[in-house]
């Protein structure tokens, strides 16, 4: 270095300092310190002086996180200290026996006034084990665990993970540290991952663990650099350090501080009937974490006994894994069926054998479109993966191909629509093929009309959907206006109709009429336009002509609305069918006040995204999500970092956890209604 000034190089050093605190803040306690763009010009300015002077270059640069020449193989690593599996336990019963093992093998008596056994419980992530030596607080290797005591050097690949130190920082740090964890992709990650796979038409990974797995197998670490991988810490193998702790918790504390990533859920308890009952709480919680976890895993946290308990085969006696119910399934695609849908997109869906997995039984599965089938290369008879992690609706992952039978049947899209004959459209560079029948397809005016009396559209109490099939089949009603031509009389011979309710429907049919101008166009059906892009049309144009007279311009004036909701909506009201509709509706007296767009003008909570969740007693949510449009909220179905505020009734649960995990406020319903008596 004898060439390089000496500010240089302090220059150099306090930017890889920085830099790397800035990463730990950023990727490891997720609360980033300095805007991006800082970071960024931190790191042009690092890269600006490595290209000066190349010499200055170490391993623990942050620019070593981009990745960096492809390699031919990988090499051979050997564990000092063996990589060890766990040991399952399936039941409570299974946990007992494993704290009674314990207790005798250390003597200790599990009597009512005995001391507890601590442990250290920790959700059991399903990703990539892999081990991190640190010399003198440099990382010098990353291996996977191979057979546990040989297993491949990716080096190259960990390092550009940023959730991992390349340099500890803090006190103590031991001379030699290898350090254990899990690897492991987060769902928003996966999720992209498997987006940009479907748009390129190309394999997706059947589950997050598979693609952490795949992204860490890459022999050119430029990809690995791409795939937002994450790494937590969960244990230590080779360690030589002055400093020893005494117990797990102890040392996960010290990972934690020297810059490792620690679960958020880690928990010291004592006894196993704590164990218990943290794997309750996290089973509940399971859904709505942004990562999947296959289990518990429970340690006995004073090290000594740890040592005194020692190790059967290749599992440690100290140690035990206690699964969740699987999230994937293998079961078998008995048909599938195209259903029409509302807007006309034919869906095929897949009819599967009855299968258990994550929590439900499954025996549906949407297949999207014909893209879908092609990409999957599924046939009818095919064993299949079928995959529900977190509160998701259940996917067709993978298609055993190994187990296809002789007789497997190729899907057919059809041509035709299946329900009125009219010829199925594909428009060029869209994936959903549509019927043509329009209106006249008793599938889209059955979906129309169900979707018009809907609770949140024009909430017509009563009008089922078995009952609009009937009205449709018996051609009693060919349109959503034909709904306030009904008789009583006509409706008393129907199938399971009795006069009584004959008149109530009559009746509520009769009460709709008095309606809101956001339900009236969120309940005409446009596409793209939902409740909100509904309330947002009545809020911006205050009333029906203003919407129908809309230009695309105008409309794109409005925040929210993009050009594809922009041209759905005139396009829409372009159709004179659609217009004759509108005015059958008015003729046979539906009404709503127009919206006062002075009112409008003092929205207090315009800009916020409200959710409403658990069960509320003192209002009824649609009432509750009404009052909060009219303040100008926005009312989601779920809570993101973006959330302004949560309302939890009782039995709240995933979105509940997750709010608070936000750090998201949270108020009770008595809160709320106070709260919405400021408003009046
Ligand atoms: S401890 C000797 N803790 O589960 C103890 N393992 O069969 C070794 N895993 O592939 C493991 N989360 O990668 C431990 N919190 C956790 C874990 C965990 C996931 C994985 C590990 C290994 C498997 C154990």
């Amino acid at each position: 270095m004898a060439n390089i000034p000496e500010h240089v190089l302090q220059q150099y050093e306090r930017l890889k300092d920085e830099l790397n605190y800035n990463n730990h803040r950023y990727y490891v306690l997720d609360d980033p310190s300095i805007p991006d763009i800082e970071y960024d010009r931190q790191m042009r300015l690092l890269q600006t002086l490595e290209d000066e002077y190349p010499s200055l270059i170490t391993a623990d640069s942050p620019s070593q996180r981009v990745g960096g020449e492809a390699l031919v193989a990988f090499e051979q690593v050997r564990h000092d200290v063996a990589m060890l599996s766990l040991e399952n336990a399936f039941s409570s019963e299974e946990l007992e026996s494993f704290e009674r093992k314990i207790s005798d093998r250390l003597n200790y008596s599990l009597s009512q006034d005995a001391p507890l056994i601590d442990y250290v419980c920790e959700p059991k992530l399903d990703g990539v084990a892999v081990s991190l030596l640190y010399q003198s607080g440099v990382l010098v290797r990353g291996a996977t665990r191979g057979d546990g005591t040989v297993g491949e050097d990716i080096t190259n690949n960990v390092r550009t993970i940023k959730s991992i130190p390349l340099k500890l920082h803090g006190d103590n740090i031991p001379e030699l540290l290898e350090v254990r964890g899990e690897i492991y992709l987060p769902h928003a990650g996966f999720d992209a991952l498997n987006a940009a796979a479907v748009a390129a038409g190309e394999k997706t990974f059947v589950n997050p663990r598979n693609a952490a797995a795949g992204s860490l197998r890459q022999l050119d670490s430029k990809i690995t650099a791409g795939r937002p991988l994450e790494m937590c810490a969960y244990s230590v193998g080779q360690f030589q350090s002055d400093a020893a702790p005494e117990t797990h918790f102890q040392m996960l504390e010290s990972l934690a501080s020297w810059g490792f990533k620690i679960n958020e859920h880690v928990e010291r308890v004592s006894g196993i009937a704590a164990c218990e009952e943290y794997y309750s709480r996290m089973a509940q919680r399971r859904d709505s974490l942004n990562y999947d976890i296959d289990g518990i895993v429970y340690k006995v946290d004073v090290l000594k006994l740890q040592q005194r308990l020692g190790f059967v085969a290749k599992a440690p006696r100290w140690a035990i894994a206690r699964k969740f119910p699987a999230q994937e399934e293998i079961t078998r695609l008995l048909d599938v069926e195209f259903q029409v849908g509302r807007t006309g997109a034919v869906t095929p869906v897949a009819r599967l054998e009855p299968v258990f997995v994550g929590g439900v039984t499954v025996s549906n599965a949407t297949l999207h479109n014909a893209d879908e089938i092609e990409r999957l290369g599924i046939c009818i008879g095919d064993s299949v993966i079928i995959r529900r992690a977190g509160d998701v609706i259940p996917q067709i992952a993978k298609v055993v191909l190994e187990r296809r039978p002789a007789d497997a049947q190729e899907i057919v899209f059809p041509e035709h629509c299946p329900v009125c004959q009219s010829p199925v459209k594909r428009t060029e560079g869209e994936a959903v093929a549509r019927c043509s029948g329009g209106l006249f397809c008793g599938a889209q005016i059955k979906q129309a009309i169900k979707h018009f009396a809907s609770r949140k559209a024009m909430d017509i109490d009563g009008l089922g959907d078995k009952l609009v099939d009937l009205l449709v089949d018996q051609e009693i009603i060919f349109s959503v206006a034909d709904l306030y031509e009904i008789k009583a009389e006509q409706l008393a011979g129907l199938e399971r109709m009795a006069e009584k309710s004959a008149a109530n429907l009559v009746a509520a049919i009769e009460s709709s009429k008095q309606t809101s101008l956001a339900k009236f166009l969120y309940s005409l059906g446009i596409r793209e336009v939902g409740e909100t892009t509904g309330q947002t049309l009545a809020n911006s144009f205050g009333s029906i002509e203003a919407v129908i007279l809309a230009s695309t311009e105008q409309l794109l004036e409005v925040e929210e609305i993009g050009p594809v909701v922009a041209k759905h909506i005139v396009n829409f009201f372009r159709n004179p069918d659609n217009l004759s509709i509108i005015q059958a509706l008015r003729d046979a007296g539906v009404t709503w006040p127009d919206v006062d767009q002075r009112a409008q003008a003092s929205q207090p909570l315009k800009g916020q995204t409200w959710v409403l969740t658990g069960s509320l007693d003192i209002m009824s949510r649609a009432e509750a999500k009404d009052r909060l449009q009219a303040l100008g909220a926005k009312v989601s179905g779920s809570v993101s970092a973006k959330t302004s505020q949560v309302v939890a009734g009782p039995g709240a649960g995933s979105k509940l956890s997750k709010a608070e995990s936000l750090q998201v406020p949270v108020m009770d319903e008595a809160q709320f209604v106070e709260f919405l008596a400021t408003q009046d």
